[in-house]
């Protein structure tokens, strides 16, 4: 059951939101870089703790079984969030890093000197370096799909890129900079077409809407639970079925394996081939309660929220003489990077703190797009579903006061 949009009642569900910073009542537009985790997430996971903790998969006793049954369920709520087809889709990793990290170790056991990794000048390190890993060791070459100067990615040099060569396409589903939706049905029609894989980054898109894998067309889907209202050091890989199952082990140990003698080890089948030691029991639980809790809200009316309040953002600081916004594409998510004319986004960043703003500065771990924008860093104001139009009207009066301060 979803209730009635009210952003009221969902500020309320976040304890962190109540406190002052700097004296001022705190205004967090940081949530692209990580969300505030809510009440159900904080008591799931310390009731978990107090009342049904212990390892999972090898045990015989009570509360390994309720721990294992804990895990499980988590798999599964991911896989309702996701509309994957089967929970045994659902990897859980450390984060999207991670995630992206298992799937490019996995595919360079295959690659040949000149098969073609293609990536986009908007993307996150993390989906960029794995890759270069694929370049440095294995003579794999990178190949980058240009963004036009709003940030919407170029579909007609995108294409032009993917040839017989190209072995994985690996793009942004939403840029954690500019904003910018991809159209992945769009992308996994070109990639399949030439027998090329695609993973998308879902960490910011799976924040701001509905996402079903299964109409994507993607083979993998990647997200960190900590921007999802979730706790850190969880993420998510899914993979279709034959993708996973076509992919090699990451890290050695516990319950990737099926046999292990002296001279052969084999391996366990997916998921369980790709979590390796002890995996994040109580962060599972956690993510399951930020499900649980996102689906109890009506997500389309929240991203009209969001889009509401980054609407009312750009619309105020647009024409603002000196203020540059990066990232203009159509339907973009509600992130705003920006610059000002003669300060540094860091001393923007700092001044903004002293009203109790949050926002973040820097190249957002996105080098390749910083230089792309002729900047080598950006401030960036990004908003969240607690977030309200007193949040952006503070956020914009901080910002006049941090200009004032710094002409
Ligand atoms: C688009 C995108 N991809 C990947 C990442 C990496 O996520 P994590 O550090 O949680 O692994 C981030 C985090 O900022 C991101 O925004």
């Amino acid at each position: 059951m979803t209730a009635p949009f009210d952003p009221k009642s969902i500020r309320d569900a976040f304890p962190i939101l109540g406190r002052l910073v700097n004296g001022k009542p705190l205004v967090y537009l940081d949530s692209a870089a990580s969300a505030q985790k809510p009440e159900a997430v904080i008591s799931a996971m310390a009731a978990f703790q107090r009342t049904s903790y212990a390892n999972v998969h090898r045990g015989l006793h009570t509360l390994a079984n309720e721990a294992t049954q804990a895990y499980e369920d988590a798999r599964e709520a991911v896989r309702g969030l996701l509309n994957a087809d089967s929970a045994d889709e659902i990897v859980f990793t450390k984060g999207a890093t991670h995630a992206i990290n298992i799937v490019a170790a996995g595919l360079g056991r295959t690659i040949r000197p000149g098969d073609e990794i293609v990536i986009s000048d908007m993307e996150h390190h993390a989906n960029i370096v794995p890759w270069h890993f694929l370049r440095e060791r294995f003579g794999a070459v990178l190949r980058w799909a240009p963004i036009t100067d709003e940030g919407v990615l170029d579909m007609a040099g995108l294409a032009e890129l993917i040839g017989p060569r190209t072995r994985m396409v690996a793009l942004t589903h939403m840029s954690n900079v500019l904003g910018t939706k991809t159209d992945a049905a769009a992308i996994a029609a070109l990639a399949r077409a030439h027998g090329a894989q695609l993973l998308l980054d879902g960490c910011q898109a799976v924040v701001h809407g509905p996402v079903d894998v299964q109409a994507l067309g993607a083979d993998f889907y990647v997200f960190s639970s900590h921007k999802l209202y979730g706790p850190t050091g969880i993420g998510v890989l899914w993979g279709r079925a034959e993708a996973l199952d076509a992919l090699g082990p990451f890290e050695g140990g516990g319950e990737m394996i099926e046999t292990v003698t002296r001279d052969v080890v084999t391996y366990n089948a997916a998921p369980h081939r790709f979590e390796a030691g002890t995996p994040p029991i109580t962060e599972a639980v956690g993510l399951k309660a930020a499900i649980d809790w996102l689906s109890g809200l009506d997500r389309l009316a929240v991203a009209d929220h969001e889009a509401g309040l980054y609407a009312r953002a750009v619309e105020a600081l647009r024409g603002v003489n000196g203020v540059r916004i990066h990232g203009t594409a159509p339907g973009k998510g509600a992130i705003l990077a920006f610059s000002v004319e003669g300060a540094h986004p860091h001393d923007i960043a700092q001044l903004l703190d002293r009203y109790g703003v949050a926002v973040r500065a820097g190249h957002h771990c996105a080098q390749p797009l910083m230089a792309r924008l002729g900047v080598t860093a950006t401030a960036r104001a990004s908003f969240a579903a607690y977030n309200t139009v007193d949040d952006v009207d503070a956020f914009l009066e901080a910002l006049t006061r941090a200009r004032s301060f710094l002409s």
